[in-house]
């Protein structure tokens, strides 16, 4: 847990000042360090999300992060992004997340609320904040009985959202008003009536998963709307691979990581550069 700056200050921050904080996922360690070192250039507000833990547990990603980001003089911030259980947060928690995300919005309303609640109690009683999902990221594809299923219905129901506030008081609320993780393969419709609705009626920091491919004055849009974290998986790690492939391309025979990481590290931070513009959090740590 960051020990400099306060989550929810910075997030409160954020929401009154109609700015969101740039949030990626994070695959590796070079990955994150390119989006460190750019927030630092350009003195924003960031928070990593960890969602692959195929290869780490949380506590070695967070390590890593505060103390990589404890010489730099913005706040970064750790989140556990879409943990579908109870006993995930609780793990997320203890390492030491700034906040975590349960994700239980595939499932009926009152046990989304009972699972998120579960996590709020756990989490205050440690500092950490909540967020949770309401309406569904469109075209996700959800486990259902052991199968998929493509939503439908994936927009918010603002009585659903303010519902699950009421009884849990979560910190930041995920909604689908349209977004869709990974690049939109027709073109991006965001339901701004919807936002407004929802954000009228809670007025708290609500959270933009599905930020690539998303045009920049949608989600500027979508901020002004009360969208205050905005999430980034996609973008960057095609950024990312793209660099270092076209590294490796040029190597010849013996192709060496080596020399792909800077390149790799360089195009990452283009599109960090074009997320924290988005965000207008330039300048805002
Ligand atoms: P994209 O991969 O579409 O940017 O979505 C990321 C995300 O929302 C992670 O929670």
């Amino acid at each position: 847990m960051n020990s400099r700056f306060n989550f929810k200050e910075v997030l409160k921050d954020a929401h009154d000042n109609h700015y969101a904080i740039p949030s990626f996922d994070i695959f590796d360690m070079h990955g994150a360090k390119a989006m460190m070192d750019c927030a630092a250039e350009y003195k924003t507000p960031l928070i990593l999300m960890c969602i692959a833990f195929n290869h780490f547990r949380p506590k070695h990603f967070i390590s890593f992060i505060e103390s990589y980001s404890a010489d730099l003089d913005i706040p970064v911030f750790v989140h556990m992004d879409h943990a579908r259980t109870v006993e995930l947060c609780k793990e997320g928690i203890d390492a030491g997340f700034d906040s975590v995300m349960i994700d239980a919005s595939a499932d009926e309303l009152n046990e989304n609320i009972a699972k998120t609640l579960e996590v709020k109690k756990y989490a205050d009683a440690r500092g950490c904040a909540v967020e949770s999902e309401v309406g569904h990221i469109k075209n996700g594809k959800i486990t259902v009985e052991g199968g998929y299923v493509d939503r439908e219905d994936f927009l918010v129901h603002t009585e659903d959202a303010v519902k699950l506030v009421d009884a849990t008081h979560v910190d930041l609320l995920a909604v689908g008003i349209g977004n869709q993780h990974g690049f939109y393969v027709e073109e991006p419709h965001i339901h701004f009536d919807r936002l407004k609705e929802v954000h009228d009626a809670l007025n708290m920091p609500l959270v933009m998963h599905g930020g690539s491919g998303l045009p920049k004055e949608m989600v500027q849009e979508s901020i002004k709307g009360g969208i205050t974290k905005c999430n980034v998986a996609t973008d960057f790690v095609t950024h990312y691979t793209d660099g270092m492939l076209a590294a490796l391309n040029k190597m010849g025979e013996h192709p060496m990581l080596l020399g792909a990481l800077d390149p790799a590290m360089e195009a990452g931070k283009e599109c960090v550069k074009h997320w924290i513009d988005t965000c207008m959090s330039a300048g805002k740590a």
